[in-house]
């Protein structure tokens, strides 16, 4: 047993237990917490806790305390109860060290330089299929860079549900599994034209938008209809550092995002900010469609401002410093955080060939639980 996980000195204070461990850091354990995770309370299966807090009162304490062969015992003061917790379990859950830790962001900003470095971001098709090592890889490449191609996949229709499914089941939204990208006559949505798609995220009016966006390529031979993507949070960084006053605009201010689209009977109208934090002050969300975009209503004295700020953030999103070019292949799929990095694609020739893209959504939370299942995350 390594210092970090045997114990100096344990003593018993008001409403925890102190203890120093032999690396000399010093935990406090609450006797409530204590109570509530004795491992009795979980089920042995299930894995989920099987105890009721409301069966014990807030005044518990352990009568008797003793550390016997890496274990910590109690006799509990309630219910003729006794735990016996692992010291290396304790150590490992010490909330006292889990709260002094400094925050680290999973995020691996990239700019335009990034083309450079195509092959970083490039997997195969039946190397992830085959073998949980590659599939682990795109994961971590999903979470950290928000965006990965996987090359030389089939080029059936459907077929990307096969690598989709490595990871978990899709997102289904009212566009249907898989939606089909191709322009069609009297199109419901802009991405069913030949038209020019400006960097976008799919969906911002829902409130929560599809985490993870994949495209898959069946046949690309049109003239036009190159692709674009650049990473959102990047730009919002670039923004944090160097133009505080539009940052905090584009991070306080709630417009309107909406979808009337005719072939559906419902109006979705959601107000957000077009970039949201989390609690640690990272990046949530990036949420940019000026085809989504509703009529703003934002209070008249701030509208001026708030113009300024999302005319200048749209530009850095198609400028040429953050965002990459380049051209899907038939049988690349195309996978993006659609909460973080935004694509859009040029203007294509329908009469000069065929372009047919597939795609599917996948919320964040399956990529990241496949991943902390594949780290062997201790929670
Ligand atoms: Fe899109």
């Amino acid at each position: 047993m390594s210092n970090k996980y045997t114990v100096k000195k344990i003593e018993k204070k008001k409403d925890y237990l102190s203890i120093s461990w032999n690396d000399n850091f010093k935990s406090k354990f609450h006797f409530l917490w204590l109570r509530d995770n004795c491992p009795t309370a979980i089920h042995p299966t299930a894995n989920m806790r099987v105890f009721n807090i409301l069966n014990v009162s807030k005044n518990i304490f352990p009568k008797k305390i003793n550390i016997k062969k890496n274990n910590l015992n109690i006799d509990w003061s309630e219910g003729n109860h006794k735990s016996n917790f692992r010291l290396k379990w304790l150590r490992d859950h010490c909330y006292t060290e889990i709260n002094k830790q400094k925050y680290k962001s999973p995020y691996k900003f990239w700019n335009g330089n990034l083309k450079k470095n195509f092959s970083k971001i490039i997997l195969n098709h039946d190397k992830i299929i085959k073998n949980d090592k590659h599939l682990k890889k795109w994961l971590e490449l999903l979470h950290s860079y928000g965006f990965a191609i996987v090359k030389n996949s089939p080029t059936k229709k459907k077929s990307g549900f096969r690598v989709l499914n490595r990871i978990s089941h899709h997102r289904e939204t009212f566009f249907g599994t898989p939606f089909e990208v191709i322009n069609i006559p009297k199109p419901n949505n802009t991405a069913y034209t030949a038209q020019a798609l400006r960097n976008h995220t799919d969906l911002p009016y829902f409130e929560y938008a599809p985490g993870y966006q994949f495209l898959h390529c069946l046949v690309n031979n049109a003239s036009g209809g190159n692709s674009s993507v650049v990473d959102g949070f990047a730009v919002a960084n670039y923004l944090k550092k160097n133009e505080k006053d539009v940052y905090k605009l584009l991070t306080r201010t709630y417009v309107k995002f909406k979808d009337t689209d005719y072939t559906q009977k419902s109006i979705r109208v959601l107000h957000s900010p077009i970039i949201t934090l989390t609690r640690e002050n990272d990046f949530n969300d990036v949420r940019f469609s000026m085809a989504a975009m509703g009529t703003i209503d934002v209070d008249p004295k701030k509208m001026k401002r708030f113009y300024d700020a999302y005319q200048y953030f749209a530009s850095l999103l198609q400028n040429n410093k953050f965002k990459i070019d380049f051209r899907l292949e038939a049988g690349d799929i195309f996978c993006f955080n659609n909460r973080r990095v935004l694509h859009g694609r040029t203007e294509f020739d329908p009469n000069s060939g065929n372009r047919h893209l597939q795609g599917y959504y996948i919320e964040r939370d399956e990529i990241i639980a496949r991943l902390n299942y594949f780290n062997k995350l201790k929670i």
